[in-house]
C-alpha cells in the first residue's frame, strides 16, 4: 500500500475500470474477452495507467487466471463484512487475496438500493479491506439530481459517515468512484459540467476532513453510463482520475478505446 509522502503529491495514477455487474457470467465467454482486453493492453502505450476489472463472482476464478502477470487488475464487486465466519451466500475476501485480486468495489448503487446495504455494512467491508492491504473503490453520489450546496451537503455527509474513522495513513489507498444514482443505466452521462463540479466538490470534502495533502491523494473515478463518446471530456479536469465503466466497455474494442482516450488525456 502507498504511504503518504513528505513531499506535496503531484501526480495521481488515472484509473481505468469497469464492472461486468451480473451482465456476464459465463466463465468461458468472460475468460475469452479478459483475454482480448489483456492482449490490447500489451499493444497500448498505457502502462502508466492503472486498469481493472470486477467479473461477476461466478468468473471470478476465470479472470483471475488470464490476469495473472499481466497488466490489468481485477477485484470484486462486493465482499462479507468478515474475514471468514457464518456468512451464508457471501464472498470473502479471503478467497478473493487467494486469487490475487487487489480491489474491493463497496458501497455500489445497486447494492444499496436492491440489497438495502446500510453504511454501517459497507464501512465494516472498508476496515476488513484495509486491513487486509486491499484497495476499496467505495462508490459515493446523490440519489436525484441535484447541484450546489444541497449536493455538497449530501456528498460530505457521504464521505464523513465512510470515511472519518479510517486513519489518515489508510485513507490514501481509498479509491472514489462519484457514481450519482441517477446516472447508472442511462443513454448519458451526468452532464461534463456537474460531473467537473461534482469532483472539485468531493476533493474539497475531503479536504475538509483531512488535510490537503491527504485529499490530493485521494483518486476519484467517475461512474455512470460513461462511453466512447464523452470519455475524454469527462477525464479532461485536474480532478477526475479516470472513469468507472460499465455497459459501454462490454465490447472489448469499446472498452480498449475508451482506455486509449483517458490515457491520451492523462498523459504526462
Ligand atoms: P453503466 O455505465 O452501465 O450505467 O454502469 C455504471 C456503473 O454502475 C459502474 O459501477
Amino acid at each position: 500500500l502507498k504511504k503518504i509522502s513528505s513531499q506535496f503529491y503531484k501526480k495521481r495514477t488515472p484509473i481505468v475500470a469497469m464492472s461486468y455487474k451480473n451482465y456476464l457470467n459465463k466463465p468461458e465467454e468472460v475468460g475469452l474477452l479478459v483475454e482480448e482486453i489483456i492482449l490490447g493492453l500489451k499493444e497500448s502505450k498505457t502502462e502508466f495507467m492503472e486498469c481493472f476489472l470486477f467479473p461477476s463472482m461466478g468468473t471470478i476464478e476465470t479472470v483471475a487466471r488470464f490476469c495473472k502477470g499481466s497488466n490489468l487488475g481485477f477485484g470484486a464487486q462486493n465482499i462479507a463484512p468478515q474475514k471468514n465466519g457464518a456468512y451464508t451466500g457471501e464472498f470473502s475476501i479471503e478467497s478473493l487475496i487467494a486469487l490475487g485480486g487487489r480491489y474491493v468495489e463497496l458501497g455500489h448503487f445497486e447494492r444499496k438500493t436492491l440489497f438495502f446495504e446500510t453504511n454501517q455494512q459497507i464501512k465494516e467491508k472498508i476496515h476488513l479491506t484495509l486491513s487486509e492491504s486491499m484497495i476499496p473503490v467505495l462508490c459515493i453520489g446523490e440519489t436525484i439530481k441535484c447541484e450546489g450546496q444541497m449536493l455538497e451537503e449530501i456528498l460530505m455527509e457521504q464521505l464523513k459517515e465512510l470515511l472519518s474513522e479510517i486513519n489518515e495513513e489508510k485513507v490514501v489507498n481509498v479509491i472514489l468512484a462519484y457514481e450519482p444514482g441517477w446516472a447508472i443505466g442511462q443513454a448519458k452521462p451526468a452532464s461534463i459540467a456537474h460531473i467537473h463540479r461534482s469532483h472539485t466538490c468531493i476533493r474539497r470534502c475531503c479536504e475538509r476532513l483531512f488535510t490537503k495533502e491527504i485529499a490530493e491523494h485521494i483518486r476519484i473515478i467517475y461512474g455512470g453510463s460513461v462511453s466512447l463518446t464523452e470519455v475524454s471530456e469527462i477525464v479532461d479536469h485536474q480532478e477526475v482520475d479516470g472513469v468507472f465503466v460499465g455497459r459501454f466497455g462490454h465490447e472489448v474494442n469499446q472498452f480498449l478505446e475508451i482506455i486509449q482516450r483517458v490515457s491520451q488525456m492523462k498523459e504526462e
